[in-house]
């Protein structure tokens, strides 16, 4: 007798990389569980949907290798809507909870069977009633680590029962956090977190992950422990976490340019640094030549990912159409011989290249999860978002990252000086192999909780045992 499909709802947030991530997810789980239904429902903002729209129909393509059992589901359009709230990305997808009721009801219509539950992407918690309203538990989709995870409850907390607000206690100089072994100093607390409005907001998602069955961990137990162990304690009241990294999307890549891996190629082993900002790094013509006599005064091979700064909040860098411009004269010629200047870089297939010897990085968990599954040490520049607490992690608790800043911050316009730089390079070069030593057993790990009878298996088919026993009591 044919098993009745069983369909679990992920609600992912309205950019390629949180979708990508879910869409990666929902592959894993298909291929274990073989009447496991997954049913996507893509929201686009209007910044957002060209690139949505060129993923979503490369899954579409005829040779794209997506299971039928991963389904995305459209939403009624309405970018021809004028009224639709352009302005703040969580009003709009508080604004989409009709559509995506109705999707979801179409879809379980189509295709039978029983939903057992909904899956969130973390700034996604206003969804939570649209689960209830299905009858069905919800958890959360953490697409950063195990600590931070930690440090958000734990800011909710303070803020909610002990009345300590971030945002005016300027004189606590440190925090201590559950789920790091050092204290947190201030000056790495993300911005949001520090900024009244964008403070009330992440508080509120808080109280919104308290009030799930379960936090899906894009992390590696083994790589977090101490976190994990904190988090799984039962002391702070929270709900189950599962650490089910890395998830990864590493083939992504496969049809770039291939220039650059072919000079990776001519180079000894361990003897590049790579310098690479993600999808919104980009810095001033005044920054570019501190980074770019830093590189030069190393002495290091080096290859760095450059791209044009484009004015306005959120707004993705492009390419120079004539990257001489903003670098130093005569740059080019001089390196020649040991570095390459290039815009766009495909991250994943350079980390993994065997003459990578460490990765200048902004710290976002995506990129800090390629290199540690790469295994490559790294440098830290953050930038925005949680990427200084990434940075400290990464730094202080882990100790596989050296540090160019641990708090630098975006929005302070503050220019990084060459010798700083220099330092942080040379730093990653030339000292402490234990780094190396720290971050190659870290790789493995990665690479073994994924596979049968790893931490991040067991913790995904704990998973599905839990979500599918869930609506049966
Ligand atoms: C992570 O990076 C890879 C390539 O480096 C990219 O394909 C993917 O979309 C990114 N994922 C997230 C969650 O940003
Ligand atoms: C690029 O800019 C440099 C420096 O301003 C200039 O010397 C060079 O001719 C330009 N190259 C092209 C192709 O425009």
């Amino acid at each position: 007798m044919a098993e009745q499909p069983q369909q679990l709802v992920f609600i992912p947030f309205p950019s390629v990389g949180h979708l990508v991530s879910m869409v990666e997810l929902a592959k894993l789980l298909v291929h274990r569980h073989t009447t496991l239904v997954v049913s996507i429902p893509v929201i686009t903002s209007l910044s957002t949907a060209a690139a949505v729209t060129r993923y979503t129909d490369s899954l579409a393509a005829p040779d794209s290798d997506l299971n039928p059992r991963v389904k995305l589901l459209h939403l009624a359009n309405d970018d021809d809507d004028p009224s639709a709230p352009a302005g703040s990305v969580l009003a709009l997808i508080q604004s989409q909870k009709p559509r995506v009721t109705e999707a979801v009801s179409a879809e379980l219509t189509r295709s039978g069977g029983r939903l057992a539950g909904f899956v969130h992407d973390m700034f996604c918690t206003s969804m939570l009633d649209v689960a209830e309203g299905f009858g069905v538990p919800s958890y959360i989709y953490f697409t950063s680590g195990a600590a931070f995870l930690g440090f958000i409850l734990r800011a909710q907390e303070l803020h909610d029962q002990e009345g300590v607000d971030l945002t005016e206690s300027k004189e606590l100089a440190e925090l201590a956090i559950p789920t790091l072994k050092h204290h947190l100093p201030r000056k790495v607390i993300p911005s949001s977190f520090l900024n009244k409005e964008w403070a009330s907001v992440v508080h509120t998602m808080a109280r919104d992950f308290r009030k799930t069955k379960g936090i899906l961990v894009n992390t590696v137990k083994e790589l977090e422990s101490y976190a994990v162990d904190s988090l799984s304690s039962g002391k702070n009241n929270t709900p189950k976490v599962y650490p089910l990294g890395p998830i990864l999307n590493l083939k992504a890549e496969e049809n770039s340019d291939g220039s650059i891996l072919q000079w990776l190629d001519q180079q000894p082993e361990y003897s590049v640094v790579f310098l690479c900002f993600g999808s919104m790094g980009a810095f001033n013509a005044e920054q570019v030549k501190e980074i770019a006599c830093a590189l030069e005064g190393s002495g290091h091979r080096f290859l760095w990912s450059l791209r044009r700064p484009v004015q306005g909040a959120w707004a993705s860098p492009t390419e120079y159409e004539n990257v001489s411009e903003v670098l130093p004269e005569g740059f080019l010629d001089r390196i020649r011989e040991v570095g390459r200047v290039t815009g766009w870089a495909p991250q994943a297939a350079v980390l993994a290249h065997r003459s990578v010897g460490g990765f200048v990085s902004h710290c976002g968990w995506n990129s800090t999860l390629e290199s540690l599954w790469f295994g490559v040490p790294m440098a830290t520049w953050p930038m925005y978002a949680e990427q200084q607490f990434n940075a400290f992690l990464l730094v202080e608790e882990l100790r596989v990252a050296t540090e160019v800043r641990m708090d630098y911050r975006t929005e302070s316009g503050e220019i990084v000086s060459a010798e700083e730089i220099e330092r942080g390079i040379r730093s990653l070069m030339e000292e402490d192999c234990s780094r190396k030593t720290r971050m190659k057993e870290f790789s493995d790990q990665a690479k073994g909780a994924l596979m049968d009878g790893g931490s991040s298996s067991c913790s995904i088919t704990e998973f599905f045992r839990d979500v599918m026993s869930a609506g049966d009591v």
